[in-house]
């Protein structure tokens, strides 16, 4: 399934001095070790796992598994009769074997301009230490699920890390959610203590996380669910001087708008516990397959879906995923935006990264913040050589042309990333020539929440690219695409993009629910995995995502996606992004309704409409062309970025009641855009 030999059009290529230093350096290379780590996993994963330190070795395969609901119970185990604990190998690991102790583990940017700290990984090992041994004093163990609640800070890092190190399972809910979100999170996972901050600016709007964090504890105690404790950071009210551990008192952090209210009985605050707390901790020594953490992610039915990951195989996965799609060297700054409150942010900010011992860039605020080149102004002020972002934000920043991009001279990159959506290739196209001033390969990772790690992803100096596609399997794992009936289908085609195996990142359950597990991912196509998402393959056995197989339409009997309808409008030069949608039609079963964001300086009117059906028309064909097409100023979007289709498809359909939108991170553009949307067809 993998070609024999790479594609030699229309394809991009590595440059030649990158390749001298890469772990992967050629395609050949990818092939040989691909192969191996299918054919004889324990050897492959084997070796690598010679990297990290276990208190006791595995006893029997690397890998034990039944994917086929018929024959009984969905399990996957990795490396069972090992233990170890994954805080050690981040962090006492790196410090006292690596003798790492004094590099930075991450350069802390806050949203203002200026307000920055740097910890190293022997200081994050203290405060994690000293963090564990305050969960532990309030009766925290091995096995309980602790709710965190907080902004991009460097607390939110130790506070998971000091879960890790004890063997509690951490459940972190995105700073962005409600209280209604949070609350339900806390219940599903029976958390016993929650940990949350203040409050802290998302670009100049100040949020009162404390406030939601109030609210949300209360709803809990309604439902007949108490919180005993929640430790609060105070991050915004504190004064320089109780500013711990820090090498530069920060600026700007004392913050006289913020009200804090302060409940005595469950309140709890950060800096004080910490002061009396030792800094040694003795780590947990758990089994490879103990709970690790809980994230929730968005299911059909409208209930969040706990995604369980495990001990050992997230550990290795990450950090081999890590190591090897951003071709880590010791010299890199990395650069991760997304929030750790998703899994971008699990797998590529904190484990990923702090298993290769890592410096990184976390970053608090906005893109956008104080202007339309802050992301370029961190890349030359760090000197990030890996930058990893998603296609939503590449999307928002084209929009303003090269210019905020050339303000910078981003000379230190060297890899680009993209995570979250399909990328448009004229995203992908901007992002590689303009960005990465065509030097830096671009490698668009596929994965899930679920998969704990990349599963589709071009290796940077191994794969040459194909602007749009996620290209090849990453090591261990065996995708097929299925048709309707669940037949695999051989060569080009396009259908459902399933895995064949585990791999060792994964997920393991839905925690509270393995009913539910088995039915979301394993009953639909006994004996795969089933992503839900669309995927084509082409001639040269290129994997190209065609979005969510929810998100497909039926038009006239034809199966549409909407990202390749989105990607063909997108193309064109007054359109910044699109979000197409289905809007039931009496002849053709579905009609294809676009919404579209344009270009600064670009105006809507009739011509550029019929423009926009004919670009359609020939990029796809008759069959895809648009029914309906809206002006949008802006896309109703979750604060992850994604867009939120299932909004639009009520404002499509004209159907008043959105239900919940909630996790909207401006609920205004739904009104606008429902008082403006099409009642007929062109
Ligand atoms: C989509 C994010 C195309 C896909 C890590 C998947 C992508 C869902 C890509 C998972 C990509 C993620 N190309 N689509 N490179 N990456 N997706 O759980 O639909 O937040 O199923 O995990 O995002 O989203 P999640």
């Amino acid at each position: 399934m993998i070609p024999d030999k790479a594609p030699k059009e229309d394809v991009f290529h590595c440059p030649e001095n990158l390749k001298k230093e890469s772990h992967i350096p050629s395609f050949e290379k990818y092939k040989e070790e691909y192969i191996r780590s299918i054919e004889n996993p324990d050897e492959f994963w084997g070796a690598i796992a010679k990297d990290f330190f276990w208190k006791t070795k595995h006893t029997g395969r690397f890998l034990e598994y039944n994917f086929d609901v018929t024959k009984g119970e969905i399990f996957i185990k990795c490396m069972e009769g090992a233990t170890t604990n994954i805080c050690y190998n981040l962090l006492d690991r790196n410090v006292h074997d690596k003798k790492l102790g004094d590099r930075i583990a991450f350069f802390w940017e806050g949203n203002e301009p200026g307000d920055e700290l740097t910890v190293t990984y022997g200081e994050l090992l203290q405060r994690v230490c000293q963090f564990a041994n305050v969960l532990k004093s309030l009766g925290v163990k091995k096995g309980d699920r602790v709710s965190i609640y907080m902004p991009m800070v460097v607390e939110l890092v130790v506070a998971m890390l000091a879960c890790v190190r004890i063997g509690a399972v951490h459940s972190i809910v995105f700073a962005g959610f409600s209280s209604e979100s949070l609350c339900e999170r806390i219940i599903d996972s029976q958390c016993s203590l929650l940990v949350t901050a203040d409050g802290f600016y998302r670009g100049d709007k100040l949020i009162n996380l404390k406030l939601l964090a109030d609210e949300a504890l209360q709803k809990c105690r309604d439902k007949g669910f108490p919180v005993k404790k929640s430790i609060v950071l105070k991050h915004l009210s504190k004064e320089p001087e109780e500013v711990v551990g820090s090498q530069s008192p920060p600026a700007k952090r004392s913050c006289p708008d913020l009200e804090l209210s302060w409940n005595l009985d469950v309140d709890l605050c950060w800096d004080a516990l910490m002061k009396g707390a030792s800094d040694q901790c003795e780590p947990e020594w758990c089994e490879s397959e103990d709970p690790l953490f809980i994230l929730y992610t968005s299911g059909s039915t409208g209930k969040p879906k706990g995604v369980l990951h495990t001990v050992s195989g997230y550990l290795l996965f990450v950090a081999t995923t890590f190591k090897l799609v951003f071709d880590h060297q010791p010299d890199d700054v990395y650069w991760c935006t997304a929030d750790i409150g998703w899994i971008t942010g699990h797998s590529y900010i904190t484990y990923g990264p702090l298993a290769n011992g890592a410096s990184s860039v976390l970053f608090e605020g906005l893109p956008t913040y104080p202007d339309m080149s802050r992301m370029w102004a961190i890349v030359d002020k760090y000197r990030v050589t890996k930058f990893y972002t998603a296609p939503t934000a590449i999307r928002m920043l084209m929009k303003y042309g090269s210019e905020p991009v050339q303000r910078y001279t981003r000379k230190s990159l060297k890899v680009l990333g993209t995570v979250g959506e399909p990328i448009n290739p004229e995203a992908w196209q901007w992002y590689y020539s303009v960005v990465g001033e065509g030097r830096c390969p671009v490698v668009d990772t596929f994965w899930q929440t679920e998969t704990g790690g990349h599963v589709l992803t071009p290796l940077p100096a191994a794969t040459p690219m194909k602007p749009g596609s996620a290209t090849f399997p990453f090591f261990g794992v065996v995708p097929a695409i299925l048709n309707d009936s669940g037949e695999e289908l051989e060569g080009p085609s396009e259908g459902y993009l399933v895995f064949k195996q585990p791999w060792p990142g994964v997920m393991r359950t839905v925690y509270g629910n393995h009913e539910r597990f088995e039915t979301t991912y394993f009953r639909k196509f006994p004996g795969y995995y089933v992503t839900g998402d669309g995927c084509r393959r082409d001639e040269d056995g290129y994997y190209w995502i065609t979005g969510r197989i929810d998100d497909m339409l039926n038009v006239s009997g034809h199966l549409l996606s909407t990202a390749e309808v989105e990607s063909a409008l997108v193309e064109h030069k007054a359109v910044a992004e699109a979000a197409v949608v289905s809007r039931p039609h009496p002849v053709k079963g579905e009609s294809l309704y676009c919404f579209v964001t344009l270009t600064d300086g670009a105006t809507y009117n009739a011509t550029l409409e019929a423009e926009l059906r004919k670009q359609v028309r020939e990029k796809i064909g008759a069959i895809a062309t648009p029914d309906y097409i809206q002006n949008a100023p802006g896309l109703p979007k979750t604060r992850s970025g994604k867009i939120m289709r299932r909004v639009l498809r009520k404002i499509a359909c004209g159907e008043k009641d959105m239900g919940d939108i909630s996790t909207l991170a401006d609920s205004g553009v739904v009104d606008e855009l429902y008082r403006n949307r099409c009642c007929t067809t062109a």
